[in-house]
């Protein structure tokens, strides 16, 4: 899988200034977290800095990836980077963790929330809740830009969240029920929209259904965690289903991903990344069932400048929930080129 030194040298002089990007097929270490900081899921802004949600900490943090230097092979940057911390965006009510993070309007984004016991993945029922973080009139230590939308007493592990088209709606994966959620961030009312047994988990030790969910050219794809599958359904601008859900392919514990606009799916689970083309080819770019490299990777992201373009950017959980070889570190955020694998 890797590319050819020539390819590797095309890559890397076309990206000579970018920071944050690893020239090679190396795996960088853009942040490290404090330890038993388990970020759960990814939205990069337009300016580039990344919103890392976390389940444990029930905070919204933000990590510029400009500000630090990349280590390859897993440095920590933690404390060489004197230069800037990560920053919180904002925390919740103790209890409750953060899942799920989508933009909806130009850096204004919808995050849902859950208090969720770590251990069993399991969900206090009722408390699940859809927020509105306004990134645009953000600046650090005022909360008005984060307010609540709803409620979602009806939904039960609220997971990855989504952008319709259509203005001010979401789709809301629920991990636990097995269903997929529309929510009217504008209204706050939220109905079930595409119902199926394929979102269920049928794993008894995984009780973890649809998990992640992205659109590109009006296919909504989404992962099954527990049933270890990647599957893609046409919808409407209204969210849909248009027609029958389609199997795109099958990986160890697939969690949360990123979409390419050509249908290449980055899903990351198991401590690896896979690439998934469109017509289903899986290949692991990176990472190992008991490789420490990914460790606990639970979501993934593409840089949105033009110095980062080909860099996907990965969050970890730093093995709280499954310690690799009996490691376990803060969560972290990582940079791969992906361009860099043929
Ligand atoms: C994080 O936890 C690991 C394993 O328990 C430990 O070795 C390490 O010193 C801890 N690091 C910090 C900064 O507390
Ligand atoms: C949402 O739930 C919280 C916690 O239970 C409660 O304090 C709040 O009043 C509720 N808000 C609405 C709008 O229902
Ligand atoms: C979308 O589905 C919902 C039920 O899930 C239905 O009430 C609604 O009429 C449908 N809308 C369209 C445009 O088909
Ligand atoms: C990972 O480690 C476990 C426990 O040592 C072992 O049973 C398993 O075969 C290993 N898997 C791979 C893919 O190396
Ligand atoms: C799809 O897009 C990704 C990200 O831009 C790119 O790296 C990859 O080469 C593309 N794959 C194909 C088959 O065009």
């Amino acid at each position: 899988m890797r590319a050819s030194k020539l390819l590797v040298a095309v890559a890397a002089l076309a990206v000579t200034h970018a920071l944050p990007l690893p020239d090679d097929d190396a795996v960088g270490v853009v942040w490290q977290f404090e330890n038993t900081t388990w970020i759960e899921n990814l939205a990069v802004r337009g300016n580039g800095e990344i919103l890392c949600t976390s389940l444990s900490a029930g905070a919204i943090f933000m990590v510029n990836p400009f500000a630090h230097t990349v280590s390859p092979n897993g440095a920590a940057c933690r404390d060489d980077a004197k230069t800037s911390q990560e920053v919180t965006v904002h925390q919740f009510e103790a209890g409750n963790g953060v899942l799920g993070i989508a933009e909806i309007e130009n850096d204004v984004f919808i995050v849902v929330t859950s208090q969720i016991n770590l251990a069993t993945s399991v969900a206090s029922p009722g408390s699940a809740a859809a927020w509105r973080v306004d990134m645009g009139a953000w600046t650090l230590g005022d909360d008005q830009p984060v307010t609540l939308i709803a409620n979602l007493t009806d939904v039960g592990l609220p997971d990855g969240v989504v952008a319709l088209s259509e203005p001010g709606a979401v789709l809301v994966a629920d991990a636990a029920k097995g269903l997929i959620w529309k929510l009217d961030t504008i209204s706050g009312k939220y109905d079930v929209i595409i119902q199926d047994d394929i979102f269920l988990s049928s794993s008894p030790q995984i009780p973890l259904g649809v998990d992640g969910l992205h659109i590109v050219d009006d296919y909504l794809y989404f992962t099954n965690l527990g049933d270890n599958i990647l599957c893609r359904v046409s919808i409407d601008a209204a969210g849909n289903a248009t027609d029958q859900i389609e199997l795109v392919a099958t990986m160890p514990a697939p969690d949360d991903f990123a979409l390419a606009e050509n249908g290449t799916a980055y899903v990351v689970g198991a401590n690896q990344l896979y690439r998934v083309s469109a017509a289903g080819k899986v290949d692991v770019l990176a990472g190992g069932v008991n490789d420490t490299t990914l460790e606990g990777a639970t979501s993934a992201q593409f840089g949105r400048t033009r110095e980062d373009a080909g860099v996907l950017y990965i969050g970890t959980n730093g093995g709280l929930l499954v310690p690799t070889n009996g490691r376990l570190i803060g969560g972290q955020i990582l940079a791969i080129n992906v361009e860099a694998f043929v």
